[in-house]
C-alpha cells in the first residue's frame, strides 16, 4: 500500500472478488474494508487508486492490471467504460447470469430470511445485444470527451452531442455513434438527426443555462417492425422544427409514428406533456402470442419484448390456472399480463395507477377480443380495499408486478387479509421483493423461484416467485 496523494491511496495487487450491486465489482483492502471498483471483472488482479473513502468502504479505479480474469471478454462497444449503460459488457454472459442469480439468492436469504426452495435455473436472454425496444437519447451542447478522444488529434471544437448522460454528471452527454442495445434503424436515425442538426445549425440544448432547441430523442421499435420516433424540443421554433421533422419523415419513410413535444419545463420527463403527432399514427403495435398491444409515447411496455414473452410464460405457469380462477393482476400497466393469462382464467381484474395505461389496457383488450378482463385505475393502497374486493370478488390467484420500491405495506396486508391460494410475485428488484416476502412468510411458503434476465450486459435482473398458502 503506497500513498500517491494525501486523499488518494493506491492498493497494489488486489484481487477482485465479487460483482456487487449496481454493476460495480468488489475487492478487499488490506485494512479489511471493501473497495468498489467499476469496469473490472471478478478474478482480475489490479492496482487500485481510491477516490473516495468512507467509514466502511472505498471507491476506486483500476490503474494497472496484473492478471485478467478468465471470465473477461472484449467489450463489443466503442463506448464501453465511459458510457454507464452496459457495465458488464467485459464479462462473459454465463458469468453475468451467475452473478444475477447470486444477487437474487443473497437478497432473498439475507433480507427476506425465509426458507427457499431450490431455484429453477435463471433464464438467459437469447438476444444478448440489440434487445431493447425503447431508447432515449439526450442532446447537449456540452459534450463529454473521453480520455481517448482528448488524446487524439481529432478536432472537437463542435461540442454538440447526442447520446447518454455520463454517470453522476447531469450536464455532460457522451456522444454515441453506435449503441448495441436497440436494433437498427435506431443508430441510423440518431446519427442522421445529429448530422442534419449540425449542418443546419439547429441549437442543441444547454443544460446549465436552459436554452437551445433540441432536447431529447426517443425511439421505440416493435417486433412487428413498427417504429416510433419522438423528438422533444425545448422551445417552439416552427421553422426549425418543421425542417427537422420533415427531414426525418422523408429520410425514414418506415417510421410508423413520428411525434414531437415542446417542453420548456425544468425536467425532460414526458408524462405530463402534450405530445403532438407529426406523421403516421400516435401508437405502434407490439405482438405477443397472437395478442396485439398498442404502445403510445407514454405507455410502459417491457423493454425486452422477446424476454417479456418468456417472463409472462413463467408467470402464467406459476399461476397454475385451470380456467376457473378469478385472478387479480396488480400493477397491471397496460394490462399485458392480465390479457396474456386471460384465456386460462375465468376472469382477470387489472389495477394500475396511470390512467393512460388503463385506457390502453381497455383498448387493447377490445382489440384482442378479450371480454373477461376488467381494468381499474388508482393508487394500489387506496383502490385495492375491502369494498373493491366485495364488488369484484375474492381472487383465487393474485399476480403482482410492482415497481422497484415493491408493494406498499397496506397492499401486502390486504393480500394477507383475503389470502388467495396462490400469489405470483414478479419483481425487478429482489431486495424489495425479499422484504415483502418476509412480511408474507407466516401465511405463505415460497415454493418456486425463477430469475429471468431481461437486461444482458447490465446487473439488472427480474425474479418470479410463487407463494402458496401454508
Ligand atoms: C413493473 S411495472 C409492471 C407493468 C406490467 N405488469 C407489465 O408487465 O407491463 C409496474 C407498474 O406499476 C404501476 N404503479 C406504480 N406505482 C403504483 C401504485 N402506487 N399503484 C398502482 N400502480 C402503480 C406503474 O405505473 C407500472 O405500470
Amino acid at each position: 500500500m503506497g500513498r500517491k496523494r494525501t486523499d488518494k491511496i493506491v492498493f497494489d495487487t488486489v484481487k477482485v472478488l465479487d460483482a456487487g450491486a449496481k454493476g460495480v465489482s468488489v475487492a478487499k483492502a488490506p485494512d479489511g474494508k471493501v473497495i468498489f471498483i467499476p469496469n473490472v471483472v471478478p478474478g482480475d488482479v489490479v492496482d487500485v487508486q481510491t477516490f473516495k473513502k468512507r467509514k466502511s468502504y472505498y471507491e476506486g479505479k483500476a490503474v494497472h492490471f496484473h492478471e485478467f480474469s478468465e471470465h473477461r471478454v472484449d467489450p463489443v462497444c466503442d463506448h464501453f467504460g465511459a458510457c454507464g449503460g452496459c457495465k458488464w459488457q467485459n464479462m462473459n454472459y454465463d458469468r453475468q447470469l451467475f452473478y444475477k442469480n447470486q444477487e437474487v439468492y443473497n437478497n432473498l436469504k439475507r433480507i427476506g430470511k425465509i426458507e427457499l426452495p431450490e431455484f429453477e435455473p435463471i433464464l438467459g436472454s437469447e438476444k444478448q445485444f440489440f434487445y431493447r425496444n425503447k431508447m432515449e437519447f439526450s442532446f447537449s451542447n456540452s459534450r463529454w470527451l473521453t480520455e481517448k478522444e482528448i488524446q487524439s488529434e481529432e478536432d472537437y471544437s463542435n461540442q454538440n452531442a447526442l447520446g447518454f448522460h455520463i454517470p453522476r454528471m447531469w450536464d455532460k452527454i457522451l456522444d454515441i455513434s453506435k449503441c448495441h442495445l436497440q436494433e437498427d434503424p435506431s443508430n441510423a436515425i440518431r446519427n442522421a438527426i445529429r448530422r442534419f442538426a449540425n449542418e443546419h445549425n439547429l441549437p442543441f440544448f444547454n443544460p446549465r443555462n436552459h436554452e437551445g432547441l433540441l432536447r431529447t430523442l426517443m425511439i421505440r421499435t416493435a417486433s412487428t417492425g413498427e417504429i416510433m420516433v419522438l423528438v422533444q424540443f425545448f422551445e417552439e421554433n416552427p421553422e426549425q422544427r418543421e425542417l427537422l421533422l420533415n427531414f426525418l419523415a422523408e429520410r425514414f419513410p418506415e417510421i410508423t409514428s413520428l411525434q414531437y413535444v415542446i417542453n420548456s419545463k425544468a425536467n425532460d420527463t414526458l408524462y405530463d406533456q402534450d405530445i403532438k403527432l407529426y406523421k403516421g399514427r400516435d401508437y405502434i403495435l407490439e405482438e405477443m402470442e397472437g395478442l396485439r398491444f398498442s404502445i403510445n409515447a407514454k405507455s410502459f411496455y417491457q423493454t425486452n419484448s422477446d424476454q417479456a414473452y418468456e417472463l409472462y410464460k413463467i408467470t402464467r405457469d406459476f399461476a397454475g390456472l385451470t380456467g376457473n380462477e378469478l385472478v387479480y393482476d396488480l400493477y397491471t400497466g397496460t394490462g399485458t399480463i392480465a390479457q396474456f393469462v386471460s384465456k386460462k382464467a375465468r376472469k382477470v381484474i387489472g389495477v394500475e395507477a396511470v390512467p393512460e395505461a388503463i385506457a390502453d389496457a381497455k383498448e387493447n383488450a377490445k382489440r384482442n377480443d378479450i371480454s373477461n378482463c376488467d381494468f381499474f385505475v388508482g393508487d394500489m393502497k387506496v383502490v385495492f380495499n375491502e369494498a373493491f374486493i366485495a364488488t369484484h370478488g375474492k381472487p383465487d390467484v393474485i399476480i403482482t408486478d410492482p415497481p422497484r420500491d415493491g408493494m406498499h405495506k397496506d397492499v401486502v396486508e390486504q393480500i394477507l387479509k383475503i389470502a388467495p391460494e396462490r400469489v405470483v410475485y414478479v419483481s425487478c428488484n429482489s431486495a424489495t421483493q425479499a422484504r415483502d416476502l418476509a412480511l408474507m412468510d407466516e401465511m405463505y411458503k415460497v415454493t418456486r423461484v425463477r430469475p429471468v434476465d431481461m437486461f444482458p450486459q447490465t446487473h439488472h435482473v427480474e425474479n418470479v416467485v410463487l407463494l402458496e398458502k401454508r
